[in-house]
């Protein structure tokens, strides 16, 4: 069995995002148990800024292994630089690559893919990063289940705000899944809302967002409403991997008290 806690959409930038952040992190350190893995999904610094990034990697530093994408309020040459240790040239030029990254746990791997378009709200899995996918697929250790997360959901959620930006094009993913039956389950953030669906034919597990949480569309009483709710607790998934491969998903909200 494996247990991978998922959090998303921390968006370091002030006081209040770093005191949720911190509670959901401070509720893992203290579990009286190693995860196999906390999966951040992007959207980690609000602004991209290089000290929001110094901000979420002392934040996200665990006795647990780490593994972070980016998602679209992400800057990828900050994000390489500030959270991968990438100092090369590549990090910092304007064009920097998507970050497409493997983690490899005992008995699953999770591929990451960079779904962020820079510049853009919406996400879009380029061709490189479809490639990247496909062969890693195929490079999992046999045996593995084989998660594939990323930051933008690739299907509607009934949230008209959050759908306009979804990730797009996502035929292509669906096509890669269709040739790949190892592919166990997709991951994604983006949504500041807790949900489970489908996509080709595999879950579909958005995690909730830490900074606040999206208002549904029956949950909105007046046009005024702010399309958020500020006063939800921050929250979190825990996927469970049995040895058959088959995923359990629990939710926890985290208290940001004393
Ligand atoms: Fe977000
Ligand atoms: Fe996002």
């Amino acid at each position: 069995m494996a247990v991978i806690a998922h959090l998303s959409d921390i968006h370091i930038d002030d006081e209040r995002s770093v005191r949720r952040t911190r509670a959901v992190v401070d509720y893992l350190e203290d579990l009286p148990y190693d995860l196999d893995l906390v999966l951040v999904t992007g959207d980690i610094a609000d602004h991209g800024a290089d000290e929001e990034y110094a901000t979420a990697r002392g934040l996200l530093d665990s006795r647990h292994p780490v593994l972070v994408c980016p998602g679209n309020h992400d800057d990828r040459g900050a994000f390489r630089r500030g959270l991968l240790g990438d100092a090369t040239d590549a990090a910092n030029a304007a064009d920097a690559g998507a970050v497409d990254q493997v983690y490899r746990g005992a008995g699953f791997t999770v591929l990451a893919c960079d779904s962020s378009v820079p510049g853009k709200p919406e996400g879009w899995l380029g061709d490189e990063t479809l490639e990247w996918l496909a062969a890693e697929v195929g490079r999992a250790p046999e045996g593995d289940a084989v998660l594939v997360a990323f930051h933008h959901p690739p299907v509607e959620l009934h949230v008209p705000y959050v759908d306009g930006i979804r990730q797009f094009d996502a035929g292509r993913l669906a096509e890669l899944a269709g040739r790949h039956p190892r592919i166990t389950a997709f991951l994604a953030g983006h949504a500041h809302t807790a949900a489970a669906t489908t996509f080709a034919g595999r879950p579909l597990l958005v995690a909730p967002g830490v900074v606040n949480t999206v208002r549904l569309p029956w949950e909105r009483q007046a046009h005024a409403d702010h399309h958020v709710h500020l006063d939800q607790p921050p929250a979190l998934a825990f996927h469970v991997l049995a040895e058959d491969h088959r995923l359990t998903t629990h939710f926890r909200t985290v208290s940001t008290e004393g």
